[in-house]
């Protein structure tokens, strides 16, 4: 195994604590029987034929699965539309009931309800028809979080069409280079977008970003900002949103495509080269969604849930738009920063609106622990009665805050595992079932298998060492390929354990069965719950032009759970100073996007490799982690580890 196990984990070790969910959530929960997990153990197949009773079809499957490993077909030879089952399903009993409550930064709001929803996306599509798009086009959508984002969204899910969504903090670079690798047609995006009282530069950004794909033939453009935003126009080539709904007819009849119809491209971070497009389907990612947000969230009619996940990440994909949308809920939708005007916004909007539901990310929680519980102490919570976090291992001690600060002790937290490519939750509490223990995701979802296993691919007894986490069977809403490079898809997923998904993270079950995320054992970092890959940012480095070789690895971050440092060997007569540590910062930003900023660079006349010149990464890690060296032996010249230990301890303690 070649995971550390940090001390988060040692903490989840030593963790006696367990919270049985309480009887009065129990009695009202939407599952409440343990036998659910039984039923499905016994026949996955059925129970997952039966939870794809809850989505519309318009021509009912053949089979349930047609499976090949690593190749599968759900749902086979069904007919559908996603676009129609988060809308026009739901207008004959809940056309007036709200779909989304959205507040934008600076305090405007706009409620939406679905039968709003279901002429904005319709008129929507018309416009898309307009400028030519077709079934099976691909549309890129570079937006902040703003309704016509989902609106958007659910448009090309309406005529068939795949969306590619780019994370609107991505450089023009990152953005090009997504729409070059789906050749879409079309860019959806905005003039700006508002974040802690500045204006993102979305559409010069993605004038950057076009100036670099040729498949591009129109840009919309939704105007959100206005006269503040200071944006250039191609007369030939944009065309404001509103300018291209004007007229259109608010009918737009859902084009039934087939469960396996590409619904969406989402690229992530891997180990190397370019990043990954994740391929889903339409039919098994509905399936998929729907139920686990019904089950994990407990969703009711009468709910108001707010997930406060960007849209430009799966978590927004799967549980802001199809999952809770597909379940007809009521959903809180925010543009901003959590600490815009003050750092209790997050707080003054649960209070405001009277969420029930909060789904979020482990560094927000560490993050708001760290600002103080004066904030969250400011709002009456009360409305709060069911908890989540997604996106990285949380620590016990953030786990009980949240519990207690936020949860005020009586609402079940639901620790969810899950990935870009499983495309849904995975492994989960169930809050009337699952008795939880703080930093650990529990179990495996009903009807999901999964296995801990060595090196050799043997199963790993529970209790015992940790290993790496697989899943040993597929599921509805597990990616199909990877876009353009199905040998890549064989190859980093299903090759290390034939006949198993490996899912890139190490893991250890609890004496009682509970499973515990380490976290990433492969070359990809995990920073405030963003997948990054070290490969990347290093290829961000040397493009700078002064660098002659890079590594970078992932430190241990209080808040974010990883930070980002560098080892970089500069090209003879450029200068190792200050000055060059921000150029090549800002050139990484440049390049990928702020999120992918190292905190830390470090100059090195050489880098530490094995005889077979591998880089030794681990080694860096604890160097630049201040850990004692351990063996090095295997280094092809010991004496670089030692000048760079002294250099960094040189350094001082953060730089
Ligand atoms: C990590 C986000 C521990 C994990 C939905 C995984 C988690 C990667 C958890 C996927 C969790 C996600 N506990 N680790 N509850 N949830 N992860 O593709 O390393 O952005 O492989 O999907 O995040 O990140 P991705």
């Amino acid at each position: 195994m070649t995971t550390d196990t940090p001390a988060q984990i040692e903490a989840l070790l030593a963790e006696n604590r367990t919270y049985p969910p309480a009887k009065a959530f129990t009695e009202q929960a939407n599952i409440n029987d343990p036998k659910v997990y039984a039923e499905a153990d016994a026949d996955y197949l059925a129970f997952w034929e039966k939870a794809a009773e809850n989505i519309d079809w318009f021509q009912r499957w053949d089979r349930v699965l047609d499976w090949d490993c690593p190749w599968a077909k759900w749902y086979v030879n069904a007919q559908l539309n996603a676009s129609y089952n988060c809308l026009d399903r739901h207008l004959a009993k809940n056309g007036n009931k709200r779909a989304l409550i959205w507040e934008g930064e600076p305090g405007d709001t706009r409620t939406l309800t679905y039968a709003d929803m279901a002429r904005e996306v319709q008129r929507f599509a018309n416009g898309l028809k307009s400028i030519g798009v077709q079934k099976g086009d691909r549309v890129a959508i570079y937006m902040g979080m703003v309704p016509e984002l989902p609106i958007a969204m659910l448009a090309c899910a309406r005529l068939g069409a795949p969306h590619s969504v780019v994370f609107g903090g991505f450089s023009p670079d990152s953005l090009a280079d997504r729409i070059n690798d789906a050749q879409a047609k079309v860019l959806i995006t905005q003039d700006g977008s508002w974040r802690r009282g500045s204006i993102v530069p979305l559409k010069q950004n993605a004038d950057a970003a076009v100036a670099n794909t040729p498949s591009i033939e129109k840009v919309v453009v939704y105007q959100r900002v206005g006269e503040k935003a200071n944006i250039q126009w191609n007369a030939d080539r944009d065309i404001w949103w509103h300018d291209l709904v004007a007229g259109q007819s608010d009918q737009c009849p859902a084009e039934p495509v087939d469960s396996e119809h590409m619904l969406y491209i989402l690229y992530t971070s891997g180990t190397t080269g370019k990043p990954k497009g994740i391929v889903h389907t339409t039919g098994g990612y509905m399936v998929g969604t729907n139920i686990t947000s019904k089950w994990v969230f407990d969703l009711k009619d009468t709910d108001l849930y707010w997930c406060t996940a960007d849209i430009g990440w799966v978590t927004g994909h799967s549980y802001v738009v199809y999952g809770p949308m597909s379940n007809g809920v009521t959903q809180l939708m925010y543009e901003g920063a959590p600490d815009t005007p003050d750092k209790d916004r997050f707080w003054d909007l649960i209070e405001k609106h009277g969420v029930t539901i909060l789904y979020t990310a482990p560094t927000s929680i560490r993050q708001f622990m760290k600002w103080g519980t004066e904030y969250p102490e400011k709002h009456d919570l009360s409305s709060l009665r069911l908890l989540g976090t997604v996106g990285e291992p949380i620590n016990p001690e953030a786990w009980v805050w949240y519990n207690e600060v936020i949860g005020h002790g009586k609402s079940p937290i639901v620790d969810t595992w899950w990935q870009t490519e499983t495309g849904a939750i995975m492994i989960t509490p169930l809050p009337g079932v699952t008795t939880t223990v703080p930093g650990s995701a529990t179990v495996p979802f009903p009807g999901v298998f999964a296995q801990i296993v060595d090196d050799q691919g043997n199963a790993v007894p529970t209790g015992k060492a940790s290993g790496y986490l697989t899943l040993t069977r597929p599921w509805p809403s597990m990616f199909r390929t990877i876009f353009n490079d199905p040998d890549r898809y064989v190859q980093t997923y299903w090759s290390k354990f034939p006949g198993k998904y490996f899912t890139g993270d190490g893991a250890k079950q609890l004496e009682n069965g509970y499973y515990a995320i380490i976290g990433r054992v492969d070359d990809v970092l995990n920073v405030a719950g963003h997948r990054i890959g070290t490969w990347e940012v290093e290829s961000a480095l040397v493009d700078s032009g002064d660098v002659a070789e890079a590594a970078v690895v992932g430190l241990d971050d209080v808040i974010k759970g990883q930070s980002i440092a560098a080892f970089v060997t500069l090209k003879p007569g450029v200068e190792a100073d200050e000055q060059e540590r921000t150029k090549l910062k800002q050139h990484v930003v440049k390049k990928i996007g702020a999120i992918a900023r190292p905190e830390q660079i470090i100059f090195t006349a050489d880098l530490p490799k094995t005889r077979s010149a591998k880089i030794m990464r681990r080694l860096l890690r604890d160097i630049a982690q201040g850990r004692v060296l351990g063996d090095t032996t295997t280094l092809a010249d010991p004496a670089v580890v030692n000048e760079l230990k002294q250099k960094y301890e040189s350094m001082g303690a953060t730089e």
